[in-house]
């Protein structure tokens, strides 16, 4: 698999991009971006079933799948006129990225939706280094579950030392025999279960992804899980080597990588050395229900140096605020009910209190503080600057990973341990999570279950900073 790595043009072909989109107009002269883009949503065919299957038809950024990995210096600022050519209404969320609230690209709350034949332009700064990534954010459990995701890179203007870079999107597709995506997005007993977990696992879109290495090579690799609802639970072998960054942010010590759990919408950043012997493979596994599954494989085959290069350095954290004192904190509660085996008695819906068959009805299986789907109104208000602990109590039968948009946060264990700064977090069931953050970013954010089915059927709420 090769991926197309998207080229940026530069000030001075601006007409040339403004060509290659008839209608879009020109940009105003003394725009002080130097990342200027164009990007699709498509819909296109991948070969993601092995040789000998038909190609899936999918929905892509400009046509593949991942869509193109844009890649920005820390601190710049892109632009990205969006085209969306799907059959349905489409928005851009840049998913990590502490961004400005107009670009955050959530309908009705951020923006309104783009309808097909239309654009909008996606104007921001990448404040953080690390790894983020794109996604849709309109019909996601649709339009993600057919391709609509990609990698944003903000480099670090003194990266670590390694050979090689690798981005690898971890997906898991429900296809049928032919091929296509399975049209069951729509399931309500995946939306009032565990979501739609697949049959096909894919890295980039292939399954399986491959490629070659040298022993005692070192290699950056850059971890998402992108699936709709599938949590990895995943292990290096003949890959030796440390966690050097969460959801984007640096750890602040290295942290050993032979195992780890990437929930939907997680990264992990790993700088890992190949130590299989030539001849042999380094290699990515999950830890499925029935065994351990090759994801992506090094074949080895040769040395690229006499022994392991040295430890590397923690990475220099990003400009994210420090919490202030957590005695003080402005403490909101959050509580997740509802779904199968657990039930939603009563919820709130649309200013109305409905019960579960009419809440069935209309696709609510989940409330968030009672209330299933979108409140009118903000569950909290948050004065700019303040620090804010939400304690997450998951009364249902489910795991949940919750996404806050626009803010990274801490967990604070039981113990008051401040944990490394994430954008997602896992609420395992029937237990409680505590998060912490500065609300410094200014706007309406949303907070919502990245199991998409959970989030479409009511697991989503917003919060504003003032
Ligand atoms: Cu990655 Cu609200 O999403
Ligand atoms: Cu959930």
């Amino acid at each position: 698999m090769t991926y197309t790595r998207r080229k940026f043009l530069r000030d001075g072909s601006l007409a040339a991009l403004a060509c290659q989109t008839s209608g879009l107009p020109a940009f105003a002269s003394g725009s002080s971006g130097k990342f200027v883009t164009t990007m699709r949503a498509k819909v296109a065919t991948a070969q993601l079933a092995p040789d000998g299957y038909p190609q899936t038809p999918i929905w892509g950024y400009d046509g593949t799948v991942p869509g193109p990995i844009i890649r920005v210096p820390q601190g710049e600022n892109l632009k990205l006129w969006f085209v969306n050519e799907i059959p349905q209404p489409s928005t851009i969320h840049w998913h990590g990225i502490r961004i400005e609230n107009p670009m955050d690209g959530v309908p009705d709350l951020t923006q309104p939706a783009v309808p097909q034949g239309k654009w909008f332009l996606y104007d921001f700064t990448v404040p953080d280094a690390g790894t983020f990534w794109y996604h849709s954010h309109v019909r996601s459990f649709e339009q993600m579950g057919r391709g609509l995701y990609g990698a944003l890179v903000v480099e670090e203007p003194d990266p670590p030392r390694v050979d090689r870079e690798k981005v690898l999107l971890l997906d898991d597709w429900r296809l049928s025999n032919d091929a296509t995506i399975h049209d069951s997005f729509e399931s309500l007993h995946d939306w009032s279960h565990a979501g739609r977990i697949g049959n096909w696992i894919t890295v980039n879109g292939d399954g399986r992804w491959n490629d070659a290495a040298k022993r005692h090579e070192r290699l950056r690799l850059r971890l998402a899980n992108v699936a709709n609802a599938r949590e990895l639970s995943l292990s290096l072998i003949g890959l030796e080597g440390w966690i050097i960054a969460i959801d984007g942010q640096p750890v602040p010590a290295l942290i050993a990588a032979d195992e780890f759990e990437l929930a939907p919408g997680q990264r992990v950043d790993l700088i890992v050395d190949v130590v299989a012997d030539v001849g042999d493979d380094s290699v990515l596994a999950v830890h499925l229900q029935d065994g351990v599954d090759i994801l992506a494989s090094f074949a080895v085959d040769g040395i690229a140096r006499p022994g392991r290069l040295p430890e590397p350095e923690p990475l220099a954290p990003n400009p994210v605020a420090v919490l202030g004192n957590l005695a003080n904190a402005r403490q909101e509660m959050v509580l997740m009910s509802g779904g199968a085996m657990g039930g939603l008695r009563e919820a709130q819906l649309n200013e109305q209190v409905l019960g579960p068959r009419e809440l069935a009805q209309q696709g609510m299986f989940w409330a968030l503080n009672g209330v299933a789907d979108m409140p009118d109104t903000p569950f909290a208000t948050f004065h700019r600057g303040e620090t804010v602990i939400l304690n997450v109590q998951n009364e249902t039968a489910f795991p949940h990973a919750m996404h806050v948009h626009g803010h990274h946060f801490h967990t604070i264990a039981p113990d008051g341990a401040v944990g490394p700064l994430r954008d997602t977090f896992v609420v395992e069931r029937n237990d409680a999570v505590k998060i912490a953050f500065v609300a410094d970013n200014p706007g309406d954010w949303l907070f919502h279950c990245h199991m998409l089915e959970h989030s479409i059927s009511g697991m989503k709420t917003w919060f504003r900073v003032g």
